[in-house]
């Protein structure tokens, strides 16, 4: 009888402990889920390898990083535009009468490190661009709010009016950049190139050598779509049926169920998924049936955004069309590991799905191709990569500046105060000292 006793108390007591746990592991969940900024990483300084690349003229000097804050400060403040312009560094005027004069605009799609982005947004951040920025509508909540609040400061900047639930080679992927499309053509700034990013990549130029690039004789008036006729190896992508797992993946259909040829006779290209394209073949894309067709019947391919934009660049009516542009157009420096010994020496970071998340070893190889963009960046593997990136890309954008500097556009500061103010030129004429 006793030993019943106990062996009832002991259960009383489970259950009691038992459901004092879970109303406290409930309650935790309830409980809006606090920002909880990052702690404030201490300001790295500039590894030895990053200050060939931030050399000048002047010996003796040296840049400190003085930014360290980005994603807390996102997180924290109490946000007023004007100082978080000022804090982040954010340059507030067009450099150069001929940027002013081709505002280009961006499509961004992010989902997550929030840091990031915010380091990618302000490199390519000129007042006179529009920029769409689309968020995963998996995000996290805190994460989108705090997106929505650094966009919400830029009259140029704005969240796309739909957002996707994006699957890794999904058709939901080609749709974001629709989305954003769409929302870019009623755009009242009179933007002349649109070009795709994702939240890894970083520019390599500057927004006046994009300008320049993207306007020079060869493509001002011609879409960017690297690319070449589907090879054999990718014919599988289109020619059997494929579905999308929602926010997550693409799976094919059935047991290899056939699908029929594309639209008007269209040859199906292969190439990347991000361009650079004129305002009227974007008009082109949202309007012609053509484009209208391919899309419906690409909704059940993989991968789709590698083969869209490149097939409808090879219609000979569609404006700024490159019918035999093949693989022309240096839009991403991206090392693939089985081009490892062709066109790279190694990925001096580390390989995550064959792509190279550089490491600080990288930025000369990255430096001399010169391309418009890089491709892909970790903050929290390399952070030194990333950092060296920035503040190389952002001495060569304030040099080439034909306007005075604000300090506050300065990423970092540097060692010898004396020599500061005389480094960056602010008379005109300064135009591509790098
Ligand atoms: C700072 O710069 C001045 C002149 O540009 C130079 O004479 C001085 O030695 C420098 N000081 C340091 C600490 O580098
Ligand atoms: C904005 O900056 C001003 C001047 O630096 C400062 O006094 C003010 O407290 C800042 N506001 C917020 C909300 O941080
Ligand atoms: C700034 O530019 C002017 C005129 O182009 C030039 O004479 C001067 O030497 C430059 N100063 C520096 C520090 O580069």
């Amino acid at each position: 009888m006793r030993q019943l006793e106990g062996t009832k108390c002991s259960f009383v007591f489970c259950m009691g402990i038992s459901i004092i746990i879970c109303s406290f592991i409930y309650l935790r969940t309830r409980m809006p889920t606090e920002l909880k900024p990052p702690q404030p990483p201490s300001c790295r300084s500039f590894s030895n390898e990053c200050k060939a690349f931030l050399a000048d003229t002047e010996k003796g000097a040296e840049w400190i990083p003085s930014d360290c804050k980005v994603e807390s400060y996102i997180l924290n403040s109490r946000l007023q535009c004007s100082n978080l312009t000022r804090d982040l560094h954010f340059i507030t005027r067009p450099l150069s009468r001929e940027e002013e004069e081709s505002p280009l605009a961006f499509i961004v799609t992010v989902h997550k490190e929030l840091e990031l982005f915010v380091r990618l947004l302000r490199a390519i951040y000129m007042p006179q661009n529009v920029y769409c920025i689309h968020v995963d509508a998996k995000a996290p909540r805190d994460y989108q709010a705090a997106v929505r609040k650094l966009v919400s400061c830029f009259q140029n900047t704005f969240l796309s009016s739909r957002s996707e639930t994006v699957a890794y080679a999904g058709f939901s992927r080609l749709q974001a950049d629709l989305n954003c499309m769409k929302d870019l053509a009623k755009s009242k700034i009179g933007w002349r190139k649109v070009v795709n990013l994702c939240g890894q990549d970083f520019p390599v130029m500057s927004n006046l050598q994009l300008v320049q690039y993207m306007q020079s004789k060869e493509w001002r008036d011609r879409n960017m779509t690297p690319g070449v006729k589907q090879p054999v190896s990718m014919s599988h992508r289109t020619q059997l049926q494929y579905r999308e797992i929602v926010g997550s993946h693409v799976a094919q259909k059935g047991l290899g169920l056939k699908k029929g040829p594309a639209p008007h006779n269209l040859k199906v290209y292969f190439g990347t998924a991000y361009y650079a394209l004129t305002r009227a073949f974007v008009d082109f894309v949202l309007k012609s049936p053509i484009a209208h067709d391919l899309l419906e019947w690409s909704k059940d391919t993989f991968s789709p955004d590698e083969h869209y934009w490149v097939t409808l660049n090879h219609i000979k009516d569609a404006p700024g069309s490159h019918i035999d542009g093949g693989w022309a157009g240096d839009i991403r420096a991206i090392k693939w590991r089985d081009h490892e010994g062709r066109t790279h020496n190694g990925c001096k970071g580390r390989y995550v799905r064959d792509i190279c998340i550089y490491g600080v070893d990288d930025l000369p190889w990255i430096i001399n191709r010169n391309s418009m963009f890089a491709n892909k960046f970790e903050s929290n593997t390399f952070p030194e990569a990333l950092d060296c990136l920035e503040q190389w890309h952002r001495n060569k954008v304030l040099n080439q500046a034909t306007v005075p500097i604000e300090p506050s556009w300065l990423l970092a500061t540097r060692s010898n105060s004396s020599s500061s103010s005389s480094y960056f030129n602010s008379s005109a004429g300064a135009l591509n000292r790098c």
